[in-house]
């Protein structure tokens, strides 16, 4: 059982699967509070009911993070639950894949939708609604994000703004005391990537991912980022000249 003072409360927004709902099991297995969010409600009932023996426990509070209404709501319920807040996870975002045949504005703008508006609203209501500041708010990003590439369609485009808007708010958030700070992984096994028909260079079960946010979660860098093999050279990618990089894009598109 964990000390109680080292009990420690997150908010993780897009909790009923993949990356979200591993880190709310092992976050609870290590003593602490986590409110987990999601429009599936059914599926946040079974992942609390599955910390029933955790030193931790995870409660349940669903909603749709693109109704600002609902997160209002929400966050009201979850300081009720939890007492302050310390950490808040924006975590939810769907993806589908966009090769430029698939390109169409109705899936486009529902995934910039979502994948936006679930984290400007969590951060107005971080900042606005919340009676106690946290400590920090995170941002699940993406690699895909460090660069235009083939196929990256409307999901890559968004997770680039998400970190654009994360490294602007960064400094001014911290002179408030409040880390911002994003999570970049590479590939993990969840429903998102089980999209993908191609290959995904060293992907990642899902409690492994889990494991490496954990390490870092309530104190750590701006940014993690897993697994090193995959990220560094993207990060090589991300500071070439961009004439390079589109001869290098060029290369890697598919035939039509
Ligand atoms: N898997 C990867 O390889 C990978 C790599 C880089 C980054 N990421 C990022 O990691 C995060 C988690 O993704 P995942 O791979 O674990 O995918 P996932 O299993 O599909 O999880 C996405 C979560 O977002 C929630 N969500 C979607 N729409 C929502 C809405 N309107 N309101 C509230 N919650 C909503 C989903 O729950 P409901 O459908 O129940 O609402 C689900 O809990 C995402 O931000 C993703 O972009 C994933």
């Amino acid at each position: 059982m964990a000390e109680k003072h080292s009990q420690k409360t997150a908010w993780i927004i897009g909790a009923s699967s993949g990356i979200g709902r591993a880190l709310a099991l092992k976050l609870a297995s290590g003593g602490h509070r986590i409110a987990v969010s999601a429009r599936s409600a059914q599926q946040l009932q079974e992942l609390a009911a599955e910390s029933a023996n955790m030193a931790g426990e995870i409660i349940a509070v669903p909603l749709d993070a693109t109704s600002f209404e609902q997160f209002q709501h929400a966050a009201k319920q979850v300081e009720k639950i939890l007492g302050s807040v310390d950490t808040v996870l924006h975590n939810a975002a769907i993806y589908k894949p966009m090769p430029l045949k698939a390109f169409n504005a109705p899936e486009a703008n529902r995934i910039f939708s979502l994948n936006i508006e679930s984290v400007t609203n969590g951060l107005d209501i971080c900042l606005n609604a919340l009676t106690t500041k946290p400590r920090q708010i995170i941002i699940t990003t993406s690699p895909s994000g460090y660069r235009g590439m083939p196929g990256g369609g409307a999901y890559g485009a968004s997770k680039a703004a998400l970190m654009n808007l994360a490294e602007g708010l960064h400094a001014e958030l911290k002179s408030q005391s409040i880390a911002m700070r994003i999570i970049n992984p590479g590939f993990v096994e969840t429903p998102l990537t089980s999209q993908n028909r191609f290959h995904m260079p060293f992907l990642m079960p899902v409690d492994k991912a889990a494991g490496r946010i954990e390490k870092y979660f309530w104190n750590g860098p701006f940014e993690i980022y897993f697994p090193k093999r995959l990220i560094l050279p993207l990060k090589i990618m991300r500071i070439l000249p961009t004439a390079l990089l589109l001869r290098l894009s060029k290369k890697l598109t598919p035939p039509n």
